[in-house]
């Protein structure tokens, strides 16, 4: 409704995890470049963490079509709540190998053998698991025993493990310890600095037809977004979003802090707390679309919090 009062083909900020939008950011052309080069080097077994919010999923996404342009075969597994047998089930059909047999060995057999026909076709296999700080024990043993598919020199699938810190802190327990040895790659997004904030909302809106330098946003406005979004994108998306459509609203044609303030006060990210506040306490809005976001975003926001110099280097323990 406010594109075209803003000179608008489409909406910049949309929270979905679309890879013609994604900004480049030296860290996260680090983490693509990582991942490209990990699966291009049968590296075998790579892992992307970062912050909720920070961009795994829209970097997948990319991987995903440089991937399939290079008619790569893949298996990407977005729904990490699974068992062992789901897993195998899900991995055959996404890479289209057919089996009737649904016992576990005759699976892996099938898998082996189809892992060999690319390997000799000069092609490779890539297996994505998104959210996979959710995998438990029994599934990340399997995943561990999938690493040992390989000919003698080479591994024959590849396998990116994407999700939240956690994971990291998961993969540390002496319990995986066999599977940590295995990880030949770590890729990580973060948080923006300020620049880079201001750069990634000019990018957005360029993208989605803005003038070049429309000014829809001033600079102190995006200052502004930086501070209460922490950098996290998905975050700056929530802000500028409610900012446009407030602003359209009041038909004012550029945004200034006061308007981007009034939408933190509304969710509640000026006084974000480590847990989330129970529902009644909160208004309600399709952006917090799950009680799991909002506690994820609670979370994350809460840890920045504690250590406003996060971002760079910044090693979980
Ligand atoms: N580098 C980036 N470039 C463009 N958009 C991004 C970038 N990083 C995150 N976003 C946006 O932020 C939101 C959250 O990103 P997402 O990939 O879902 O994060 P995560 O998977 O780490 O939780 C999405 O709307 C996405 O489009
Ligand atoms: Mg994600």
């Amino acid at each position: 409704m406010y594109k075209s009062f803003f000179g608008l083909k489409e909406n910049p900020f949309n929270v979905n995890p679309d890879p013609r939008y994604l900004f480049l950011t030296k860290q996260i052309e680090e983490a693509l470049s990582g991942l490209m080069y990990g699966v291009q080097t049968r590296k075998g077994f790579i892992t992307l963490t970062g912050e909720v919010g920070t961009g795994k999923t829209t970097l997948v996404n990319r991987l995903l079509d440089w991937l399939h342009l290079r008619r790569t075969k893949t298996a990407f597994l977005f729904n990490s709540r699974m068992n062992s047998n789901q897993l195998f089930d899900f991995i055959l059909a996404e890479f289209d190998i057919p089996c009737d047999n649904r016992s576990k060995s005759q699976q892996l057999m099938k898998l082996n053998q189809w892992l060999l026909e690319r390997y000799r076709a000069g092609e490779t296999a890539v297996l994505i698991v998104d959210e996979a700080q959710n995998l438990t024990f029994p599934v990340l043993e399997e995943i561990r025993l999938l690493t040992n598919l390989e000919t003698s020199t080479e591994k024959l699938l590849q396998i990116v493990l994407s999700g939240q810190p956690e994971l990291e802190d998961k993969l540390k327990l002496p319990q995986l310890r066999q599977l940590r040895q295995r990880i030949t790659l770590r890729c990580r997004t973060m948080p923006m600095t300020k620049d880079q904030t201001h750069d990634y909302i000019q990018e957005r809106l360029r993208i989605a037809g803005a003038a070049p330098q429309s000014g829809i946003f001033s600079p102190k406005a995006m200052d502004t977004v930086h501070l209460y979004s922490m950098g996290i994108p998905r975050v700056i998306n929530l802000l500028c979003e409610h900012a446009l459509i407030n602003s359209f609203v009041d038909q004012t044609p550029v945004i200034e802090p006061k308007v981007i303030e009034d939408v933190a006060r509304e969710f509640q990210l000026d006084e974000v707390e480590p847990i989330a506040p129970p529902a009644s306490a909160r208004q309600d809005g399709d952006v917090f679309q799950s009680e799991a976001f909002i506690q994820n975003l609670g979370e994350a926001l809460s840890r920045f919090r504690m250590s406003p110099s996060v971002p760079s280097s910044r090693e979980r323990k």
